[in-house]
């Protein structure tokens, strides 16, 4: 019986995740059944939007809440070990719904992305070309109608999403603006990711900054946070405006519901819309928007950055610096 090194809830965060409420623990690999495949996790994806599924009663029609004492559900990059299914073999690479662990045993039957063809190192599939670089490109192609010379404002600006968000914006012809926190990550938006300008979310005056960084309006708001900047922002909306809400890390950590937006009558007024999607219910176009990204990428339009830590062990630490706002692109552990 092999060793199997994972990662644990060991306690219900109350607020921002911390460490401690994770447990590194060594279990045993269980036998192989019939239907079910071994596969070895080579990469774990730190996703913000997994501190929903953390709290008592938290699941929802997406996802279950997250068991105590058991590894933490997250996504996953590895390769089939030994398979008794019939739709998998050896050597297969899969991004899946897994969890914080080295090995993975299942019947399959969770959320499953082979990727038949990796033409790109194996951790883009996790990122630029996993659910979050795809959840920039579906949000935008699919709900943006992005038309050139449009203002473009990315909350979160410098993180996976993002980035990559960023980046597709330019790609449509938009003038870009970015939202991050600190001097030195709003200059890295613009020397690193090419925004045209961007916004320090920790400014004294938040709307001034932003009406400086946006002197012609807001046409498209790509939204992965929420919570007080999505006031702001509606309140600087051009006629017609989009608003994609991919995200609300803000408000993920709340252990009380604030009240909503409070200006939501600028939708109204501005007719404009408001747009929520979930990436991974695109699954089965998943080939299709890699394929366009790869060329992308292949062309020089993308640009792709990590946060890369080392070892199962520290992967409560890098879910933790997502809400501390410590990274730079796409956060990811490598086993
Ligand atoms: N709809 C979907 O299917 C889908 C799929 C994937 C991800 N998502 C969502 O997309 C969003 C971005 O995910 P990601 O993986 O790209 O995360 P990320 O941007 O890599 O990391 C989170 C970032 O959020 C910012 N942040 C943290 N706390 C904040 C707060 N209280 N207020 C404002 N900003 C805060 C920080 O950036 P700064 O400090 O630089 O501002 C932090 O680096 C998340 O909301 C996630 O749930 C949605």
């Amino acid at each position: 019986m092999q060793e199997n090194r994972c990662v644990v809830l060991a306690s219900r965060p109350q607020g921002a995740p911390a460490v401690h409420n994770f447990r590194l623990e060594s279990r045993q690999i269980p036998p192989l059944q019939a239907g079910q495949i071994l596969c070895r996790n080579l990469y774990i994806s730190l996703d913000a939007g997994f501190r929903n599924w953390m709290d008592e009663g938290s699941g929802d029609n997406v996802l279950p809440a997250m068991p105590l004492n058991e590894p933490v559900m997250g996504l996953t990059l590895g390769r089939v070990e030994e398979s008794r299914h019939q739709d998998f073999k050896a050597g297969d690479i899969l991004m899946a719904r897994f969890a914080w662990e080295e090995f993975t045993v299942t019947d399959a039957g969770d959320f499953i992305s082979p990727i038949r063809q990796a033409d790109y190192p194996l951790n883009y599939y996790l990122g630029v070309l996993g659910d979050t670089g795809l959840s920039a490109y579906f949000g935008l192609t699919d709900h943006g109608q992005v038309t050139p010379g449009e203002t473009v404002l990315v909350s979160a600006a410098a993180g996976a999403v993002g980035s990559i968000a960023g980046q597709i914006a330019k790609l449509h012809g938009a003038r870009t603006v970015g939202i991050s926190s600190g001097e030195e990550k709003c200059r890295r938006l613009i020397s690193e990711l090419g925004y045209d300008a961007a916004v320090d979310r920790t400014a004294a005056d938040l709307a001034l900054a932003m009406a400086d960084a946006c002197p012609q309006g807001i046409d498209v708001y790509f939204d992965n946070v929420g919570g007080p900047i999505l006031e702001t922002v509606l309140d600087q909306i051009n006629e017609d405006a989009r608003i994609l809400l991919c995200g609300s890390v803000a408000t993920y950590n709340q252990q009380q519901p604030e009240p909503g937006p409070n200006n939501l009558f600028q939708l109204t007024t501005k007719h404009a819309h408001m747009h929520g999607f979930m990436t991974h219910l695109n699954l089965d176009r998943y080939d299709e928007a890699r394929a366009t990204m790869a060329r992308w990428i292949s062309e020089g339009h993308l640009v792709v950055h990590e946060h890369r830590l080392q070892g199962i062990e520290n992967t409560g630490q890098a879910f933790c610096d997502l809400f501390a706002g410590i990274n730079f692109g796409k956060t990811i552990v490598e086993l």
